[in-house]
């Protein structure tokens, strides 16, 4: 039997393996011959791929059983990879065994992104600049927000707003206007005709959306001139789409009503580590270049050496633009939410870096799977079972939206 991706499914097939939604709800028992109805109903439902009976062929994933010496190889991978977590945990299991069922069928072999950087030593004097008293002094100037993003969020808080509107605020950025049409035309959405008026767009994706992946998007696009031997931006887009997906889909399924917000969270999660890499590229470098040669989290190399880490700087700057309070809270507390006011919005974050870092989507220079906040997990109450549905509905979404990213 072979896994099969949904968009390659043919009819005729038999169903070798159950087929569940997200919610646990049956669509499909095993033994079933899958016809053109199963398959529109597995796209609905985000099913990413089924397994069906029978020899591989062509665009079928091979089985990683079959081929032993790469399922070694990515096994050894992983146990690299995921060093400073804990692999006695069920939810670390859990993780590591669809990891190297991901990497196997992905062909993710060989560690993620391996840049050498050389350490350079930096002026004492520099070196033991307090980093985070400068920053809450505002010695650091940090870049502005994005006007496009006030507008929008002024013109759709507007109970009086329309569609056009709001189009009219977007048709002035020439860039969010061509994201917007991709966007909407993109597999993602799967509209049967071409759209390519603003306010038609805006009208089928809903404002809420609409003022998520603007700010978002926008955003990031401010820090496209990152040094590519710090950072590949490619990557880290990938690393913050894939979290912003992940975090959408977790507070879906916990029935967490604002799952708009938790998409932005988890978009902007590591921001802080752009303006690192922007403002500090020397020090970046370093700390960089340090945490490989440690084999230590870069998060506490970040601490080590500035005083204070990304989430913290992520944070500032989310107060700096007057950005909802839950944004910071979600970003702040990415690496250990058990300590957030709002523990479980942070843990959805925290969760989801830590599945996108072990499936090896993208990455902000983080090398590791970092470690899972046992408290903020015991208190999600999330079942394990629910795993393989999440990163199948996820790294679906994610694939029909990573081709927006490329430049
Ligand atoms: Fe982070
Ligand atoms: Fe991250």
């Amino acid at each position: 039997m072979f896994a099969v991706l949904t968009d390659k499914l043919k009819p005729g097939k038999i169903l070798a393996q159950e087929v569940r939604d997200i919610s646990g709800r049956l669509l499909l028992a095993r033994g079933n011959e899958i016809g053109v109805n199963h398959i529109r109903i597995f796209k609905t439902w985000g099913v990413s791929e089924v397994t069906v009976e029978g020899p591989a062929r062509g665009n079928e994933k091979p089985d990683p059983e079959s081929n032993p010496e790469i399922l070694e190889q990515v096994i050894e991978t992983a146990k690299t990879l995921f060093q400073h977590a804990d692999l006695d945990h069920p939810v670390i299991k859990k993780i590591f065994n669809l990891s190297v069922q991901f990497r196997c069928e992905h062909n993710l072999v060989d560690t993620v992104g391996e840049v050498h950087i050389e350490e350079h030593e930096i002026a004492p004097r520099d070196r033991k600049i307090n980093f985070k008293k400068k920053l809450e002094q505002k010695k650091i100037i940090l870049p502005e927000i994005p006007s496009v993003v006030f507008e929008l969020n002024e013109v759709i808080a507007n109970p009086l707003s329309s569609a056009y509107h709001i189009a009219q605020v977007v048709n002035r950025s020439p860039s969010l206007t061509v994201l917007l049409l991709k966007i909407v035309n993109s597999s993602f959405y799967g509209f049967p005709s071409k759209i390519d008026k603003v306010s038609h767009a805006v009208t089928l994706i809903g404002t809420r959306e609409i003022s998520g992946l603007a700010l978002g998007i926008s955003i990031l696009s401010i820090f496209k001139n990152i040094p590519k031997e710090i950072i590949d931006m490619y990557s880290f887009l990938k690393h913050s789409l894939a979290c912003g997906i992940f975090s959408r889909i977790l507070a879906a399924q916990k029935n967490f009503g604002q799952t708009e917000q938790l998409f932005v969270s988890g978009l902007l999660h590591d921001l802080g580590r752009l303006i690192l890499y922007l403002y500090f590229a020397d020090e970046s470098r370093n700390i960089l270049s340090r945490s490989r040669n440690n084999n230590r989290l870069l998060h506490e190399e970040e601490k080590d050496y500035l005083g204070c880490d990304h989430a913290q700087v992520g944070k500032q700057l989310m107060e700096q633009w007057k950005l909802p309070l839950i944004l910071e809270n979600n970003v702040l507390y990415h690496h250990k939410p058990s300590e957030a006011q709002q523990p479980i919005p942070a843990t959805i974050v925290h969760l989801a870096d830590i599945i996108v870092n072990s499936l090896g989507i993208g990455s902000s220079g983080e090398k590791f799977v970092p470690p899972l906040d046992l408290e903020a997990w015991e208190n999600l109450q999330l079942p394990l079972s629910s795993f393989e549905t999440i990163i199948g509905q996820a790294t679906h979404q994610f694939y029909s939206l990573e081709s927006l990213l490329q430049p």
